[in-house]
């Protein structure tokens, strides 16, 4: 018979960590740890969640992260179903987006601040903290062109980090200027570079024409050599931006947020203007983008609305927060516990077992009990494994006598209680 693994670059979340693929994948408890701090820190900020789908007509997607990016050339999971195109999201800024123009949330006035967590597909080769399902947490602050909302939605991230105890980062920032600023840099890049073309590797030659701006993120050691003489955005913006730009900075030196600011990070997306940023982990090698955003004015128009909507972003990968913690010693978890496990011997024991349980567990107890039929032995041994607070006790004789043994697992002692007392005594 066939038999069937998950596919290469995705991976199923356990009860207990577990490693797929060579990387270690956290327990569930610790994933939702982490969500209830996103949760608890987006609240602060006055943000509230929003659920958008997983499918998206492709069109939304190219157009809003743009057709010459990596994400939309080659890495959505795009499918055609009747006329309709669709694809599997693979960041969610312009799904929420979409959503803030089609239900009209700029009627409800003021600026919306809407946060995530979710999956996200993207067809890339896979590797240590690559996936093609990975999942985002992030925030959309949509209507407000202060640069106090730029600071803000960085300060979110960085609180978020902070709450987890993640302090091993850098975060990166820089401005990308309007919508002119780009064009009239990208020229002057390619000017620079074309001499140089010839030292160029095989991939920025090929990036010189469609995406120069890409060849500024090169690891390459020879090619960031050539480029530490390269023109800079920031010489090319307009001096609105600069100012927005300046502002920025101001506001996060006066929440003492360390930042570091990099005239090279253009970022993997079409849509931003003005800031852009990114923190990276010290810790996480090649793959080392914990979060990235920034502003996006220009996307709005971009996916059909007629009025310029200002707006700032960021999402940051999950796994990637994940194996920062563990790298950092701070996955350790308290270990789930039961309220009660029942144990019982013989058919008559089963049968007081089932409804006793159901009882216990309206009352808000967690409650387990055997359903294999075995020995006392081995319930016990299942008892302990599933850190049982109480374990209750009932053979023939306690049936009989309607009294269950009560053992207290933490203190190693057992008292007889009688039936009727049983849900006063387990009582929360
Ligand atoms: P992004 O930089 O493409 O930005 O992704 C944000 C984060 O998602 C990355 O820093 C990384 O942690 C994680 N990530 C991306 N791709 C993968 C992958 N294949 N496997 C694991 N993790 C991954 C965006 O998606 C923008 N929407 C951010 C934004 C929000 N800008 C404005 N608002």
């Amino acid at each position: 018979m066939k038999s069937f693994k998950s596919i290469p670059g995705t991976f199923d979340i356990l009860p207990e960590g577990h490693t797929s693929g060579g990387d270690l994948i956290a327990p569930v408890a610790l994933w939702q740890h982490v969500e209830q701090v996103v949760r608890r820190v987006m609240a602060g900020y006055g943000a509230q969640e929003i659920r958008t789908p997983i499918l998206e007509p492709t069109e939304l997607v190219a157009r809003g992260v743009g057709q010459l990016t990596d994400i939309v050339s080659k890495e959505m999971f795009a499918f055609e179903r009747g006329s309709t195109n669709y694809v599997l999201r693979p960041e969610v800024t312009a799904p929420v987006m979409r959503s803030y123009l089609q239900h009209h949330l700029e009627q409800k006035g003021g600026v919306q601040k809407l946060y995530y967590i979710g999956p996200c597909f993207r067809a890339e080769r896979p590797q240590k903290g690559r996936y093609r399902q990975f999942h985002q947490f992030g925030l959309e602050v949509i209507g407000a062109s202060d640069a106090r909302a730029d600071a803000e939605t960085i300060a979110c991230a960085a609180d978020i980090y902070q709450a987890l105890g993640i302090n091993d980062y850098r975060l990166r920032i820089n401005s990308l200027g309007d919508e002119n600023s780009r064009p009239r840099y990208k020229e002057a890049l390619i000017a620079f570079l074309k001499p140089l073309e010839d030292e160029l590797s095989e991939v920025s030659r090929g990036r010189l024409e469609s995406n120069p701006l890409r060849i500024l993120d090169t690891k390459n050691e020879k090619e960031r050599q050539l480029l530490s003489d390269a023109p800079i955005l920031i010489d090319f913006i307009d001096d609105e931006s600069r100012a927005h730009y300046e502002a920025v900075k101001a506001h996060l030196t006066a929440i003492g947020i360390a930042f570091e600011e990099d005239p090279f990070l253009v970022r993997g997306l079409d849509y931003y203007s003005r800031t852009s940023f990114e923190f990276e982990s010290d810790v996480l090698g090649a793959q080392g983008a914990l979060a990235g955003g920034g502003r996006y004015d220009l996307l709005s128009t971009e996916v059909g609305s007629k009025k310029v909507v200002p707006a700032v972003g960021f999402a940051a990968g999950m796994e990637r927060l994940l194996m920062t913690m563990h790298e950092a010693g701070l996955a350790a978890l308290e270990e789930s516990r039961l309220d009660v496990f029942m144990v019982g011997l013989g058919d008559a024991a089963a049968d007081w077992i089932f409804p006793t349980a159901h009882r216990l567990r309206a009352l808000g107890l967690t409650v387990g009990y055997d359903l294999k039929g075995r020995s006392m032995k081995a319930q016990m041994r299942e008892a302990n494994r599933r850190n049982a607070r109480r374990v209750v006790v009932v053979g023939d004789d306690e049936l009989e006598n309607e009294i269950a043994q009560v053992k207290d697992m933490d203190q190693s002692e057992q008292h007889p209680v009688p039936f009727g007392e049983l849900e006063q005594m387990l009582q929360p």
